[in-house]
Order: structure tokens, then sequence, then C-alpha cells
């Protein structure tokens, strides 16, 4: 049988010529003579016409009453119908159901809310909005693997289960294989993890930078592409207890470099994405987030801003705006921040640079004022920050200074520091939040529905 993806491609090829086709029932619709049934083999966004006749096929009593979501094959002739809304229709000669399905299935031909459609994630793929996105995270993926490989650049596997917090944050999902409700304990009662699978703690990772860094010490430029977990509670639209995370490591490259690449490789991914998945762009931007398309062709073409933390600061003191969170330098900028700087300063993607140290892991280069490391964040209007970057620190009595400074235990890190005794050269890098990216290029608002199978606080239940 021929896929509808391969129709939509080349109709010429297969004009006026009898093919096979097998998808599931999107619609059907009848009349006593003639019904039609619009069916989709997930291979194409667009789904192909069918028509069917009392007259050409013997079973129609039973074809007009199939359900949507059953599995047909449909043997016919293909049709252009130049000028009609599709492009061409299947004249059926014969239609088999291969799996039938119930009359109360869950996605009726109506719009649904998200929050119905996400009680549903092992159907929803199947709606048009989820095909768009599921389909666009694919070709985003590619884009991303091929942006990096054209450069040169070596694909990373770092590990899942660590010993390390990367980014300090304490909130990471413990791994143990200890019976919990009766652990081996040390003398002042803590849990003896001595005794646990690695003969020590473990977590699944928050971030593969540190071993990036490693990897960029040897091949020069190296990027992760994995999942990443973090035990955060924060309930919000933007924020994914599993996500993924690409984290470029770039070896004598300093913070400018490090944006630059981040830079160019957004633009690629915009441009890979409009050129390879046309159809689902534009139902995005009919039916989800109007003037998205406008908006990425302009972006695509425009340099991004770059601004320091200092002058960020100083712009929302100056605004005429009651913020909840009050400004002041030193503070973490907010996502209200964030959303008036891209969305109402600037109106398009910005990059804040030179945070104080107070705010930022501890790994990140210090300025020469003392005050602010060479860290960058790219904020972009709708999603707020979609990469977190810097230059590393990478002289070994300044990181050693901060690590006791803010009490790390440094025999935990000591392969680490390690690093810049053996020809620890500068270096940055960064890591792009893989569906903020996509919520940026779809104009889907919460996390939730651009992921399949989302895990959030409180919800793993697929
Ligand atoms: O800013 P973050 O925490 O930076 C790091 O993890 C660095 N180790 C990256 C590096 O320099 N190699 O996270 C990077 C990005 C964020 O900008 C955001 O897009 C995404 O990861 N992110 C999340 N996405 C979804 N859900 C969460 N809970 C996220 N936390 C971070
Ligand atoms: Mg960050």
């Amino acid at each position: 049988d021929i896929e509808i993806r391969e129709l939509f491609r080349n109709r010429e090829e297969y004009a006026g010529k009898e093919i096979v086709v097998r998808g599931w029932v999107r619609g059907n619709r009848a009349s006593n003579q003639f019904g039609f049934i619009s069916l989709n083999d997930g291979t194409f966004f667009t789904p192909l016409q069918v028509v069917y006749e009392a007259s050409k096929i013997d079973n129609y009593e039973e074809i007009s009453k199939v359900h949507l979501a059953a599995g047909v094959m449909v043997k016919g002739v293909l049709e252009l119908t130049p000028g009609a809304q599709q492009p061409f229709e299947l004249k059926a000669t014969e239609v088999t159901v291969e799996a039938d399905s119930l009359s109360d299935y869950p996605l009726q031909k109506k719009r649904h809310t998200m929050e119905y459609l996400r009680e549903i994630a092992h159907l929803r793929p199947r709606s048009n909005t989820f095909s768009a996105v599921f389909r666009v995270r694919s070709i985003v993926a590619y884009a991303i693997h091929k942006f990096f490989q054209e450069r040169d650049y070596v694909y990373v596997h770092a590990p899942i289960i660590t010993g390390s917090d990367a980014e300090g944050a304490g909130e990471m999902f413990r791994v143990t294989t200890l019976d919990l409700s009766n652990p081996p304990t040390n003398e002042d009662g803590s849990i003896d993890y001595s005794q646990d699978f690695f003969g020590k703690e473990t977590n699944l990772t928050v971030s593969g930078q540190l071993e990036g860094e490693a990897m960029a010490l040897a091949f020069r430029n190296i990027y992760t592409f994995g999942p990443t977990f973090r035990a955060e509670n924060s309930n919000t639209a933007r924020h994914a207890s599993e996500f993924w995370m690409i984290e470029p490591e770039i070896a004598f490259a300093d913070l400018a470099d490090d944006m630059d690449v981040a830079e160019d490789m957004v633009k690629y991914i915009i441009s890979y994405t409009l050129e390879h998945a046309p159809e689902e762009m534009e139902f995005f931007n009919k039916f989800v987030d109007k003037g998205l398309l406008d908006r990425l062709h302009h972006i695509v073409n425009s340099d991004f801003e770059r601004v320091t933390y200092t002058e960020a600061v100083e712009i929302l003191k100056k605004a005429d705006k009651d913020f909840q969170f009050p400004v002041e330098w030193g503070i973490d900028l907010q996502t209200e921040h964030e959303r008036y700087l891209t969305e109402e300063v600037f109106k398009k993607p910005i990059f804040v640079i030179d945070y104080p140290k107070e705010i930022k892991a501890f790994y990140m280069r210090l300025n020469d004022d003392g005050k602010t490391v060479a860290a960058c964040d790219l904020l972009v209007p709708g999603v707020g920050e979609i990469i977190g970057g810097s230059q590393r620190e990478e002289r070994l009595d300044i990181l050693e200074a901060r690590m006791d400074e803010i009490g790390m235990n440094r025999e935990l890190y000591d392969w680490y520091v390690d690093l810049r005794r053996y020809g620890g050269v500068k270096h940055a890098g960064y890591g792009l939040g893989f569906e903020r990216m996509i919520m940026y290029l779809t104009g889907m608002s919460n996390i939730r529905d651009v992921v399949p199978f989302p895990r959030t606080p409180k919800n793993a239940e697929f």
C-alpha cells in the first residue's frame, strides 16, 4: 500500500491509477447513494478524502456506519480535483474494515479542552493539535542533531544516574535500592548509603553539563541531548519533572562565542522546522497562535538583543508597572519581569548576561567586578527562559574558593576540579530546554502539551 504523505508529495504520479491505502477514519458521513471518509494514516497532517458509492462497493451499508477511529483498507482510483478544497480524492472500489472502533470513542469530532485531552494522553496524538505538536517535536530533535553534526560537534551521552548535583539546587530524584521502610543507618541515625547499590548516594541527573565539560576538554566541541530530571515543586506551565535538554560545551570559547552558537542554533531550528513541517506550522498559526509565522520569520532575520543583568534591572525599575515581585539589584528575575522585557520592551529574544554570582551556579566564571558571573540566559516572548548558559570558571584557585564559600563537598567533585589541573582552558556552554523550544515554535502555552506523556508534580499517570 501507499502512504498518504507520498500521495500528497507526488500526486501526479498516482493520478488515474488504482492504489491501496490503509488508515484510520477521522470522519465519515454518508447519504443513501454515496459517502465520504476522511482518512488519516499518521504519515501526513492533512487527511485523504475517500469517496465511496453504493453502486460501486458491495458493503456500502457496513461502511456508511463505520465508527471514528476504525482502521480500514481502501482500494480505489486517485482522481485530481483541481480547484476543490482537497487537491485530490480517492474513488473507492473496495473498502474493508481491519479494526472497528466502539461508538463511544473519546475523541469525537469537536473541539476538546487541553485539560480533557491530557486525561486521554494515550489517544490525544490522534488529534490535529497533538499530531502537529509531536511531529514537530521529532523534526526539531533531528534539526538539533543536524545543526551540531554539520559543525562536527561530538554527540555525548551523559549518564542518567549520577552522584552529583550539577546545578547545586538540591532538586534531585533519589535513586536507591535500599528498603526505605527499614534502611541501614549510621551511628547518628542517618541512612547509611554506603550499603546502597552504588555504595553511595545517587540521583537522576539534573544536567549533563559537568560530564559534558570533561568531554569538551577532550573533543573541543561536544553536545549532549538527553533526558534530565528535576524534583522542583513548581506547578507551572513551563516546568516539567522530566524534560530533555541539549547542552553544547565548547573549548577555547568565551561567553560571546557561546551566545553566537546559541543564536545560530535557535535560528537554524526555526528555519528547518518552517521548511520541513509547513502544514503543521500553518495549523499552529491559524488555530493556536495567530501571527506566529510572521513572528518566526522576523526572528530568523534579525539579531537577538544582548543586555546585562544590571541594565535589565534598571529598565525594570523605571518601568511604569506594578510587579508582584519588587525589583532590586540581586533578585532572580521572575517570569513577570522576563515577559515584560521580551514582550513589552525589546519585543524579541534577548540574552541577559552577567548575573549576580549569588543567584547562579558554582561553576560560572567570576567577572572582574567580583560580583557578577559570565552567565547568559536567553529569554523569548511568550515563554521566558529557554536557554541558560555561561562561561565556566577555569581558574583552579577561584573555583575552589567558590566551592568552599557555598559549602560544597569537594570530594564529590574532585574529578570536576581535576579538569582545571590538566589543560583546563577557557570554555563555555549552555543548556536549551527542548520542551521550551517546542513551546516557542508552536505557540503551545503549557509544557504538558508538548510532551507525549508528561511528568509533573502529582502526575505520572500514563
Ligand atoms: O538554566 P538551567 O538550569 O541550566 C543548566 O542546567 C545548565 N547546566 C546548562 C548548561 O549551561 N549546560 O537549565 C537549562 C534550560 C533552561 O533554560 C530551561 O529552558 C530548561 O533547561 N529547564 C526546564 N525545562 C522544563 N522544565 C524544567 N523544570 C526546567 N528546568 C530547566
Ligand atoms: Mg536557568
